[in-house]
């Protein structure tokens, strides 16, 4: 058996495949594949992992019909058209349950850092602008106390919210397609309307699947519902968010920070004006880069891989 990886993924899942004697082939390039050379990489092959944004649209997913599985090097599967893989046939699946803490780690990274200006006030070191001391300018502001918003209460969002009580005591507010009653029992998350979590959250932290209904969900009309003095935080997906709106709320001091994991387009341009500015911190799309999580995904690719290609249920498998 046959499966083409498009990427690279870590060494344990690489072994997990060789043990079944499965034969692998890999794109190696540093640039991602483009969706002609996949559907050229896919010919002969058995199975498909993943790696990346690539889209396995129906036109893909037709033209690659003869694969027994696809495994996403992903949680997120918005760059897979669902309906499609089920009538075609071809069994799908994903990476969930293991990169919740390390995404957390990463909203909560950039939460901090644009409270304190971090990577702007670092980025003055480096460019000998580190002068005399001054206690007034360039403050950041506290979190103690502060109140959470979460927009999409799931596993990653209820590491996010633990994160934050247990370092700031931070009261959770969250909003969801539908109620979250393990958040709500275990730490007292309180659901709210959409517009509430606005009004009320000092920090609102984005962990929702991008979907028609959330894609371009914050706006400028949006970011004017938010306090002030709230800092904005994406690390769920870029199209969450209209990144032109964004800039504008934060030149026009319509709130007063952004952490963004994840940016719209992907990858940003090194002349983006969001980084330069005082109170944004950005990160490359590495929510679930650890060593640990990394090695725990390719593993779940692998069992994915190697139970469609016995033609059993996948153990994760998406839709
Ligand atoms: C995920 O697992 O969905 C990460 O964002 C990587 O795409």
């Amino acid at each position: 058996m046959k499966v083409f990886i498009s990427g690279n993924i870590a060494e344990s899942g690489l072994k997990l495949l060789q043990a079944q004697n499965i034969s692998i082939t890999q794109w190696k390039e540093s640039r991602q594949i483009s969706a002609e050379e996949l559907v050229k990489a896919c010919e002969g092959q058995d199975a498909l992992v993943s790696v990346g944004p690539n889209r396995l649209d129906a036109k893909f997913l037709e033209a690659c019909k003869h694969l027994k599985v696809i495994a996403l090097h992903s949680v997120g599967f918005d760059n897979l058209d669902v309906d499609a893989a089920k009538s075609i046939g071809i069994p799908v699946g994903n990476t969930p349950g293991v990169l919740s803490g390390a995404t957390a780690d990463t909203a909560f990274l950039l939460m901090l850092a644009v409270s304190r200006k971090a990577f702007f006030l670092n980025q003055k070191i480096r460019n000998g602008e580190w002068q005399n001391y001054e206690p007034t300018p360039e403050l950041g502001i506290e979190l103690n106390g502060k109140t959470l918003g979460v927009f999409g209460m799931g596993k990653i969002g209820l590491e996010m919210a633990k994160k934050c009580i247990g370092a700031y005591q931070m009261p959770v507010i969250y909003h969801n397609r539908s109620r979250n009653a393990e958040a709500e029992k275990e730490i007292g998350a309180q659901y709210v309307s959409f517009e509430a979590l606005l009004a009320q959250s000092d920090v609102i932290s984005v962990h929702t699947a991008l979907t028609p209904e959330t894609q371009n969900k914050f706006t400028l009309e949006v970011f004017k519902q938010m306090k002030p003095k709230s800092i904005f935080i994406n690390t769920a997906r870029g199209g969450i968010h209209n990144e032109a709106d964004l800039q504008r709320a934060l030149e026009d001091h319509i709130i007063w920070g952004a952490g963004l994991d994840v940016t719209n387009p992907e990858p940003m341009k090194a002349d983006n004006p969001l980084l330069k500015m005082e109170s944004v911190a950005v990160l490359p799309h590495i929510g679930s880069a650890t060593e640990e999580t990394r090695s725990a995904m390719a593993n779940r690719v692998a069992e994915n891989i190697i139970a469609g290609l016995k033609g059993e249920k996948l153990p994760f498998a998406v839709g």
